[in-house]
């Protein structure tokens, strides 16, 4: 297996592995450094069934079935369709899936560890490929912050809600988006939650912006308007360009995404007629803050991964 660095500030390309079969703990532990080193692996060429992509899954966390419950892969709850297809006229997934710079599961009272995303269709135009996942590095945000912002939010908590993103797609898309509005259950099962503005990664040590404009409502413990300017300039900062990482997808393409280091947002820049099809897996953060993540990291048979 090999671990080949993009160059860019995320991503490396993980080739000479087969995701299908069973993966030896020397190789998962690599994918783990290469993962905590560079944000966003791709795997390409996979060709994985939904219990293949669930087992490999399975490997970086406890595996989240999500809140709204709609566009699950049958057999495999914590798969969930991403698409814009529909059959007899009825979408066969979320159409408008992270359409905005989020992380994910941020709004969990434990948060998420990776998102694994297999594509099986790409959208295409003249032979290019359409419905790029964009990425910004949050290492590199909080180490650019002025050393009093970082000081200063190094002892704040925020306020992170489902239904902030939930909501905001349901008004950006009325009329269209299959979202229905949320449930008292749903709601329930999902309170707001806090969690510390700044994380230390479990694997790298390196610590790195914890808000997001998806999910982030306030800043605990100050001032509405306070809490709002603040947020507004970390949202500001943490957005530009030079933090960012775009992966242009191709069929059969396994993503794996670190969103203890990262904000992503997919990019909505294709029609109803332009096919995309990919299938998500959620891997919460139980695993990675553990014992056993560090042992597999730790190896030092690994030190040469990426
Ligand atoms: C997501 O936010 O998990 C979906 C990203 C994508 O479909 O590109």
């Amino acid at each position: 297996m090999d671990i080949i660095p993009t160059g860019a500030i995320l991503g490396a390309m993980v080739r000479g592995i087969d995701l299908a079969a069973p993966l030896a703990e020397a190789d998962f532990g690599a994918i783990l450094r290469g993962l905590a080193r560079h944000g966003v692996l791709c795997f390409p060429g996979q060709d994985l069934t939904p219990a293949q992509q669930v087992a490999f899954s399975r490997r970086f966390g406890t595996l989240e079935v999500h809140v709204s419950g709609v566009f699950q892969e049958p057999g495999h709850p914590e798969v969930m369709i991403l698409s814009n297809l529909t059959e007899n006229g009825k979408p066969i997934g979320l159409a408008d899936a992270g359409q905005d710079w989020h992380t994910d599961m941020s709004f969990s009272r434990t948060i998420a560890f990776v998102n694994v995303l297999h594509a099986r269709r790409v959208p295409r135009r003249d032979g290019r490929a359409l419905g790029a996942t964009l990425f910004a590095s949050m290492v590199a945000a909080f180490d650019t912050l002025p050393a009093a912002t970082r000081e200063r939010i190094e002892r704040l908590t925020a306020t992170h809600d489902f239904a902030k993103f939930w909501e905001m797609m349901r008004a950006r898309h009325a009329g269209t988006t299959a979202r229905q509005p949320l449930t008292e259950a749903q709601r329930a099962s999902k309170p707001p939650v806090s969690h510390p503005m700044v994380l230390r990664h479990p694997l790298s040590g390196r610590r790195s912006l914890y808000a997001d404009p998806g999910y982030t409502v306030r800043v605990d413990g100050i001032g509405a308007a306070e809490s709002a300017a603040l947020l507004e300039e970390l949202f500001a900062h943490q957005l530009r360009p030079e933090f960012r990482y775009a992966h242009q997808w191709t069929e059969g393409d396994v993503l794996v995404w670190d969103n203890l280091q990262t904000l992503h947002t997919a990019v909505a820049d294709y029609g109803p007629d332009e096919p995309r099809l990919i299938r998500r897996c959620q891997a919460m953060a139980d695993f990675v803050f553990g014992p056993e993540a560090r042992r597999l990291t730790a190896a030092p048979a690994l030190e040469a991964a990426g």
